[in-house]
């Protein structure tokens, strides 16, 4: 089967944003139109779903240092919005991860595949997904319970599932049948430099237009055995399926991390930055793991596998260990953190700046990814909208 034929719905003339220019044309236009409705004194889309009293001051909410009670300011209203977009996102990718090879997943192949990783990868990918099921399910009745509007995305689940055993057949809100996974993470935390001060990263390879499930039976039978390493070409198939599996659930979470560790600066009352704290702690836990399962599939035995189809290939990278490359290196290295001339280098989320780390900043990064192609261009007005907003608060204290 030839890469060219995936899904249609995957092809790039559907997704609705192409290029970095006409994605960035279309966040400034969401940008601009909200600075002109507040400066007529008139809330955004997004704002007007609040109720009036969401409009009041942090300062007017805090009852006492611990709990909040009364409605929530605008800015926290938007951060747990957003967060809650973004777990509605999370919970939709693990839920396919989860039906394929989640511990009671209906893919034998994929989850051999997936066990070559790690004996415990099914038992991980379903606790992640229950993770994310209760963050997004948390953040929506929080919401509720300060009579603030939760957010659903229902009505964007169009796009197709994967046609191979133990794939449900209902519309999704992602798609892991394609997608270019960002490896920037892997070196960006081995290294002693910070995007925050402008450094960039190269993944150790690419990833590119791969299934990160398996896509039909044809090619990939769910019964084919899966030995370590992988033999027959619709082994090698699959396993290179959930390498790439592997990276991405790394991908997600550290986005998570830093998403969480930026929306935090934002917040305002103290119960609803707890609740951001508590659950981006659960995002950096996710990232710790995967990171270590996703270097098993660049290391001894499985090292140098090549997928028959695409021909992506997975290397060695510990032929020669370096520091940017050992795949057992998977504790943050500490790096440059805070300007001040006297401070030394610290181990931290990174990045955690808005401007690289914020709502905007990671669904232009899901978008990348290829995360949300096939996605409407309604998906993409209401997903910016939330983002832009989240990105606009301020702590207020
Ligand atoms: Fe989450």
């Amino acid at each position: 089967m030839k890469s060219n034929s995936l899904p249609s719905t995957m092809a790039a003339e559907e997704t609705a944003f192409t290029t970095p220019e006409e994605l960035n044309e279309k966040f400034n236009h969401v940008i601009r139109r909200r600075s002109f409705l507040q400066g007529l004194g008139v809330a955004t889309a997004s704002g007007a779903l609040l109720p009036a009293a969401g409009l009041l001051t942090a300062k007017q909410g805090h009852a006492s240092e611990l709990e909040h009670h009364g409605p929530l300011s605008r800015g926290d209203a938007a951060i747990l919005r957003f967060l809650a977009a973004a777990e509605l996102i999370e919970s939709d990718l693990w839920t396919q991860y989860n039906e394929l090879g989640g511990v009671n997943g209906g893919n034998p192949a994929y989850i051999a595949a997936l066990e070559n990783l790690d004996g415990d990868m099914p038992q991980y990918i379903s606790d992640n997904t229950d993770d994310e099921l209760s963050h997004a399910a948390f953040l929506n009745a929080y919401l509720k319970s300060k009579g603030a509007q939760p957010v659903n995305l229902d009505a964007f689940r169009t796009l197709p599932s994967s046609q191979a055993t133990g794939a449900k057949q209902i519309g999704r809100l992602t798609n892991l049948l394609n997608l270019d996974v960002d490896l920037s993470w892997y070196t960006r935390y081995r290294s002693e430099e910070n995007p925050d001060f402008g450094a960039k990263f190269k993944g150790p390879f690419t990833i590119s237009n791969q299934p990160a499930v398996p896509l039909n039976d044809t090619d990939t039978p769910p019964n084919t055995p899966q030995p370590a390493p992988p033999i027959t070409p619709q082994s090698r198939r699959m396993q290179a399926i959930a390498n790439t599996a592997g990276f991405h659930f790394a991908y997600i979470e550290q986005g998570g991390a830093s998403l969480y560790t930026n929306m935090a600066l934002k917040v305002s009352d103290l119960e609803v930055l707890r609740i951001v704290v508590s659950i981006g702690g659960v995002e950096v836990d996710h990232f710790g793991l995967w990171h270590d399962k996703a270097g098993n599939a660049v290391a001894s035995p499985l090292a140098g596998l090549i997928d028959p189809v695409t021909g992506l290939t997975f290397p060695d990278l510990n032929a020669p260990p370096t520091e940017l490359t050992q795949t057992n290196l998977i504790l943050p290295e500490p790096c440059d953190f805070l300007k001040g001339e006297k401070l030394p280098p610290c181990s931290v989320i990174r990045p955690s700046l808005t401007e690289n780390a914020g709502a905007v900043a990671t669904i232009k990064s899901f978008i990348a990814d290829l995360l949300f192609a096939g996605q409407s261009t309604a998906f993409f007005e209401f997903i910016m909208e939330l983002a832009v907003e989240a990105d606009a608060a301020r702590r207020d204290l």
